[in-house]
């Protein structure tokens, strides 16, 4: 059964099932029948039990898995493998460290065959300036700090104007205060509409986090996982951790995840 989605829905996951092959033939059962929709325009967070298939749920929309049965559809076709126009940024930035910083930003643009190498070093300087890298053009992944990298690995996300940025948890190898600091660059350059995309997907562990950022926060249970419920934060931006309202929605997804 193949069914056009709406226009307004980026990307849908439809009665989706996967499990991991394990040794022994054995199968791990990570979603049995789980749907959700990430509209345009939208910033979701996803929360849930460690293990329970948040990263595989991000592999599964970005096309590197393929779910054993249901349907994902990426601007209302069926998504059947990796997609320029989704990228991914990883909680342990991979980067080439025999790259300099340009050229690791650059590969973000390895599919775009019509730029020329000035033009894809244009483009990867224009990024490298928006995360507050420039000066570190020809430095080598190894000079700079963890905060750095992952400016770096976000900066090659971008270049290549993507319209959707799967994040699974880029801020939780920093140390609080870079965390904190890229994060709300990161939500600043996004509510000014200065990023390149439509839509983030965030997984995160901090729930603060999430209800500070999101539009709405999709909560997991524990394997096989399913859609614990869908919270739509209805506050505010910039939101204050201060409020009552705000820890109010805190307590609502603590309450959907236990
Ligand atoms: N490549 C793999 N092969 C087998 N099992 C895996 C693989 N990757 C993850 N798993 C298992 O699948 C489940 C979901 O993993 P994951 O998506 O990483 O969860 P989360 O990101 O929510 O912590 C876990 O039980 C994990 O051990
Ligand atoms: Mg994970």
């Amino acid at each position: 059964m193949t069914m056009e989605k709406p226009a307004e829905t980026l990307i849908s996951l439809r009665n989706i099932s996967f499990s991991y092959k394990m040794r022994k033939g054995d199968r791990l059962q990570v979603f049995d029948n789980i749907s959700l929709d990430v509209l345009y325009a939208e910033f979701i967070g996803i929360a849930g039990p460690s293990g329970c298939g948040k990263s595989t749920l991000l592999r599964i929309m970005s096309g590197l898995l393929k779910p054993d049965s249901g349907e994902v559809y990426f601007r209302g076709r069926p998504l059947n493998g990796p997609d320029p126009r989704i990228s991914m940024v990883f909680q342990n930035p991979t980067l080439l460290p025999w790259y300099t910083v340009i050229k690791n930003v650059m590969l973000g643009l390895i599919n775009e065959k019509g730029l020329s190498e000035k033009e894809k070093e244009e483009r990867a300087r224009t990024f490298l300036d928006m995360m507050g890298l420039i000066g570190f053009e020809n430095a080598y992944p190894a000079e700079l700090s963890g905060g750095m990298r992952q400016r770096v690995a976000i900066a090659r996300a971008l270049v290549s104007h993507p319209d959707l940025l799967l994040m699974d948890e880029p801020f939780s190898n920093l140390d609080q205060l870079t965390a904190i600091t890229l994060r709300r660059e990161l939500e600043s350059l996004w509510l000014n509409q200065v990023l390149p995309i439509s839509s983030i997907v965030l997984v995160s562990h901090d729930i603060e986090e999430l209800v500070e950022i999101s539009d709405k926060v999709i909560v997991l249970t524990a394997r096989p996982s399913r859609v614990a419920g869908t919270v739509k934060i209805d506050l505010k931006r910039p939101r204050s951790r201060r409020s009552q309202e705000f820890y109010e929605y805190v307590d609502k997804i603590y309450t959907l995840l236990s």
